[in-house]
């Protein structure tokens, strides 16, 4: 049989009859420890936090005076259970939300209302979330409903000295410190509820709004996010590289956003729980797919940019399924099953093999919104099946990928063909070298076999996640029945085999 990358597995897969697996043939993988490829940026497993729903109220900001655990009305439980996935960055405060906010009405003793948004929760309080769970600051201005110069005070705010008068207002408010802004969204979705702008005219403000928009904290470098298309057609893309291209004066941009959602259709119909093998394989299909368009986007950018410079920034992703029943559907409630920990294994994945452009990625959204890591209620909290994939890939935060050969074989259900499994692999920066194996076959286990000529191992160790069924779900009241389990392999003849469950996710470290 020849050996196929995973992209040319996918491609087979999407063409050809439904070849039988047989269900006890090992994959046979084979690591290529001689070569490496680019680093995988931490900042692909950034997470995203918007004003919408319960995801910042209730979620992360419960207020001083609450009975529930906070320090400076911050949740604990959720400040702990972030600081475990080391956060690298977190975009807030939208989403949509951005292009209508109004941060002067959510600093100082006088907070202003709005409708749906108390303004408690606002620039100080999310730098203070930042700074309590260790991760730097994405942050979105408003470019569909504000202007430059306001962004701008925005970041003066946040950023300058204290003698400036901006920054003497930040020191009033409790922080002498200039805070840091690691990264700039300049707009989000322009083309849709960003404001409906034409690529021209959205270049335009852009333009503006990056030349503007100043960093005064040299201490932290910021790098500035444009909006690019969200799945249609690349328009957005164009424009905004071949301005970049052909720029001067004082713009510039370090990253061109996409937004891929798994949706199995639009509008979201897929139930988030109680489904069946078909949803299951409907789902799992779109992040194969995302791979895709991020082929044919980072073929745009490397018509402008073939040096890579500017990062392709998927600041939106993750599953976006129908609310769950009796839930307000604008809060974009659902649940968390083994279903969105195979879907975000695999979407890690993608990025991680276009690490050399894709450098930025937020999955939607933080907690109790899409594709949640954490759900909340009241007091109550619990950590979700995609918590525990970012958590079991932290080792991969920063990694230099390694490329692994393997025949994905396929599994197909009710006319939908995808990849029997798929793998990565990365050297940590202790030269450690980290395989993460995923089957996404939910009826059998699978066997791997993987070739480690040139490394010396004699085992690996690491964690496994399965579940009793695809769409199990972690409870308030049982909050572990998804939950990762110690697992451990011997290498023996340059050889690691291990078995996997159905419907699994296992990262594993070499020793
Ligand atoms: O994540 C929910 C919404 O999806 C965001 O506000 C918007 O940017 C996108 O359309």
């Amino acid at each position: 049989m020849h050996l196929l990358t995973f992209a040319a597995a996918i491609a087979a897969a999407l063409i050809l009859p439904v070849a039988a697996h047989a269900a006890d043939a090992p994959v046979q993988v084979t690591l290529d420890a001689a070569k490496s490829g680019a680093v995988i940026d931490r900042n692909i497993f950034g997470q995203f936090a918007e004003h919408l729903g319960s995801g910042i109220y209730g979620g992360i900001w419960v207020g001083k005076d609450s009975t529930i655990p906070n320090t400076r009305g911050i949740r604990k439980d959720v400040v702990a259970a972030l600081k475990a996935l080391k956060v690298p960055n977190v975009r807030w405060p939208g989403g949509c939300f951005a292009d209508q906010y109004n941060w002067r009405r959510g600093i100082g003793p006088d907070r202003r209302p709005g409708v749906g948004e108390p303004n408690s929760f606002g620039t100080d309080e999310f730098m203070d979330f930042a700074q309590q769970i260790g991760t730097d600051a994405y942050i979105s201005v408003n470019l569909g409903s504000s202007t430059a110069q306001d962004a701008a005070e925005w970041l003066e705010y946040m950023t300058a000295p204290a003698d400036d008068a901006l920054g003497a207002e930040r020191a009033k408010n409790g922080h002498p410190e200039p805070y840091k802004v690691a990264i700039l969204g300049l707009g989000n979705e322009s083309w849709g509820c960003g404001g409906s702008m034409s690529p021209d005219f959205y270049v335009s403000e852009m333009k503006r709004f990056s030349q503007f928009v100043r960093n005064y904290n040299a201490v932290q470098p910021m790098k500035r996010v444009a909006v690019g298309e969200g799945g249609g057609e690349p328009s957005y893309n164009d424009a905004v590289m071949k301005a970049w291209k052909g720029r001067s004066g004082g713009w510039d941009i370090e990253g061109l956003s996409l937004h891929f959602y798994a949706t199995g259709g639009w509008p979201p119909h897929l139930p988030s729980a109680g489904f069946d093998e078909k949803d299951y394989a409907a789902l799992v299909k779109d992040p194969i797919a995302m791979d895709g368009v991020i082929k044919t986007y980072s073929a745009i950018m490397d018509k402008y940019d073939p040096e890579k410079k500017v990062a392709l920034a998927v600041d939106e992703w993750g599953a976006w399924l129908a609310p769950s029943p009796g839930s307000n559907p604008g809060a974009l409630v659902q649940q968390n099953t083994q279903r969105d920990a195979v879907l975000a294994a695999l979407s890690i994945n993608v990025f991680a093999r276009h690490a050399d452009r894709v450098r930025m990625a937020n999955i939607a959204q933080m907690i109790n919104v899409l594709q949640a890591m954490i759900l909340t209620d009241k007091d109550k909290m619990v950590l979700t099946p995609t918590y525990h994939v970012f958590h079991m890939y932290v080792p991969f935060q920063d990694a230099t990928f390694v490329p692994l050969t393997f025949d994905a074989g396929t599994y197909a259900t009710n006319g939908i063909t995808l990849p029997r499994v798929d793998a990565i692999a990365a050297r940590d920066k202790a030269g450690k070298i980290w395989i993460a194996v995923t089957n996404i076959d939910p009826k059998s286990p699978v066997t791997f076999s993987v070739s480690l000529a040139g490394v010396k191992a004699t085992k690996a160790s690491g964690q496994t996640l399965s579940a009793p069924k695809v769409d199990s779900v972690n409870t308030f009241d049982a909050s572990n029945i998804v939950a990762p389990k110690a697992v451990s392999a011997k290498v023996t003849g340059a050889k690691l085999t291990i078995t996997v469950a159905p419907a699994s996710v296992t990262v594993l470290g070499l020793e």
